[in-house]
């Protein structure tokens, strides 16, 4: 396990990201900047976040060279169309105030709008032939739109970031990102999201799982530290999202112990197969055409 992956393009990426979906604006730029001084060196963010400004404002606060921070964003589906993406990564770097972004993925596979999708991720290889972007990719992609995607694309993504936690470990994907070469990046990598109806009565949070739990305590650790292992020994990337700057250090603080083959079996074991947030392949219009402002 090293802290730094390498692309398919040859490009390095820190393994380990700050999320910050759902962190408000009014505490982003501090969640940012707070990661930074504990030794991130990789943020993760999206348009839809409607907190790509205050990601930027972090960074140029944090100090740090921004040569030596690795920005992802995300094209929104209303943004995609060839042109419309182009325009998309204007807006984004406008908003982070930078030149350049590291990683520039689509959001979601909308096969509502498939040629949409395709023509989206064109722009994509476009800005990563001229240079404005060093790696490209997708998120929430199932197989078949990779297939998809390939078939109809030359650049092979770099990344699929994916809900990928011990309760919903998506092997399926990760075997197609596998075979296809393609990193595959973990949202919700401690199973933190609370925003969706999951399973109602039968709901359960797996940083209170007692497997997880019983490992934890075995290393003089958390549940979320433990989480955080699973995902690098796996050789996967992780974003975990917390605007606490206790908490925002916890999860940086995974370096200095391992989990047996054993134990990463163990959480393997614990895939139920049942997601906890959207279905990729459900189309949302009304969602999907939520336009992304210009400022
Ligand atoms: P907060 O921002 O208040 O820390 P995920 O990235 O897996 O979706 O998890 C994010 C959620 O988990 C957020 O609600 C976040 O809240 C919370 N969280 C982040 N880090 C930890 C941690 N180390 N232990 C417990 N909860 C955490």
């Amino acid at each position: 396990m090293t802290a730094e992956l390498v692309l398919n393009n040859g490009v390095r990426m820190p393994a380990l990201g700050l999320g910050v979906f759902q962190s408000p604006p009014e505490e982003t730029a501090a969640a940012v900047e707070a990661a930074l001084k504990i030794g991130y060196r990789h943020v993760d963010t999206a348009a839809a976040y409607g907190n790509e400004r205050e990601v930027g404002e972090g960074i140029r606060r944090s100090g740090i060279d921004r040569g030596e921070i690795f920005i992802e964003t995300k094209v929104w589906v209303s943004d995609y169309g060839y042109d419309e993406t182009l325009h998309a990564f204007e807006k984004a770097t406008r908003k982070l105030g930078v030149d350049r972004l590291d990683l520039l993925i689509l959001h979601q596979p909308a096969p509502d709008r498939f040629d949409r999708v395709v023509a989206a991720y064109r722009a994509l290889e476009k800005l990563l032939a001229d240079g404005g972007v060093r790696a490209i990719g997708v998120s929430n992609f199932m197989r078949h739109h990779l297939d998809d995607l390939l078939s109809q694309t030359q650049v092979v993504p770099a990344v699929n970031q994916i809900e990928l936690h011990p309760y919903f470990s998506q092997p399926d994907v990760q075997k197609a990102d596998a075979e296809h070469g393609i990193l595959t990046q973990a949202w919700s990598p401690i199973g933190g999201i609370t925003f969706y109806p999951g399973w109602g009565e039968e709901r359960r949070n797996v940083l209170e799982d007692p497997a997880i739990g019983t490992i934890a305590t075995g290393h003089d650790k958390t549940p979320a530290q433990v989480m955080l292992r699973w995902q690098l020994q796996h050789g996967r990337s992780a974003i975990p999202k917390s605007t606490n700057p206790g908490r925002i250090a916890e999860n940086f603080d995974v370096f200095d112990f391992e989990l047996t083959t054993e134990e990463v079996a163990r959480i393997d074991a614990l895939d139920t197969g049942v997601r906890n947030g959207p279905d990729p392949d459900v189309p949302r219009p009304a969602f999907f055409d939520r336009a992304i402002p210009e400022e």
